[in-house]
């Protein structure tokens, strides 16, 4: 009878074994995620030029840039208002965030001579370390515009800031379901108007490009399998009139 029992448990557990191995998929990893070089930023300037009122009043979608490029500290203050992260202690960031699931990422796209000092290529926002981290090198941005219906915009400012966004970090917390998904939306909104406002205390000009091929620039950007292209954000100085 005990021999029964050991032998109907050791069973069960060889099944469980079985069952858990194949149907956790394995780690895949991605060998061109690999960090290429880091760009440290410089910390983000508390104390602009411009009032919050008079960037909401200031603010226009603007699609045509000239050829100047951004400095370091434009990118660093682009990046900041976005997901910087503006309380160490506590890791609280500039856009708020749906039971602090935090699913966006961010991209920057740099065009050739597009950031003064700056290598052309895909870099990744490094939060935590404020800084850049190059994960594809090359200027990209006429593959971007492509994938976004071709628009102008995209291919001629000096760079894009793309935001993505996890939506399995969300369901997570709030479930497999529509909810998390437009958690993970009205997020980006948020980061995305935190841009619009920051490149205009700058004197620089952006547009909210919404309109593209979310799966070829995931596939331009070598995402990871769970992250989502929601917004493009190209972002330069206004041509002169
Ligand atoms: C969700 C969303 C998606 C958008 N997508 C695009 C786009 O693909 N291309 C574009 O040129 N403008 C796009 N826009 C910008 C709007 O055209 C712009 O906000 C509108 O013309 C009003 O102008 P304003 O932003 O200067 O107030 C988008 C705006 C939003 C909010």
């Amino acid at each position: 009878m005990w021999i029964l029992v050991l032998i109907i448990i050791v069973l069960a557990g060889a099944l469980s074994a079985f069952i858990l191995f194949f149907s956790i998929p394995p780690k895949t990893e991605n060998p061109q995620r690999a960090v290429i070089s880091v760009v440290k930023l410089p910390d983000p300037d508390l104390n602009g030029n411009m009032s919050v009122e008079q960037a909401i009043q200031n603010r226009r979608s603007v699609r045509e840039y000239s050829n100047k490029s951004l400095s370091l500290k434009d990118i660093s203050q682009l990046m900041w208002s976005a997901q910087g992260i503006t309380d160490k202690q506590n890791n609280f960031r500039a856009a708020p965030s749906s039971g602090r699931t935090y699913p966006l990422e961010l991209y920057l796209v740099v065009g050739k001579a597009g950031v003064e000092g700056v290598e052309e290529g895909i870099y990744r926002y490094n939060n935590t370390n404020h800084e850049l981290e190059k994960l594809l090198s090359g200027d990209k941005r006429a593959e971007l515009s492509k994938s976004a219906n071709g628009q102008a915009a995209v291919a001629s400012a000096p760079v894009d800031i793309v935001i993505t966004g996890s939506y399995q970090r969300t369901m997570a917390k709030y479930g497999n379901n529509n909810l998390s998904i437009r958690f993970v939306h009205l997020e980006a909104g948020h980061a995305g108007e935190n841009i619009y406002l920051e490149a205009t205390a700058r004197s620089l000009v952006t547009v909210s490009i919404g309109s593209f091929n979310e799966n070829t620039v995931k596939t331009l950007l070598n995402l990871p399998a769970d992250e989502n292209t929601i917004y493009i954000f190209p972002v330069g100085f206004s041509k002169p009139e």
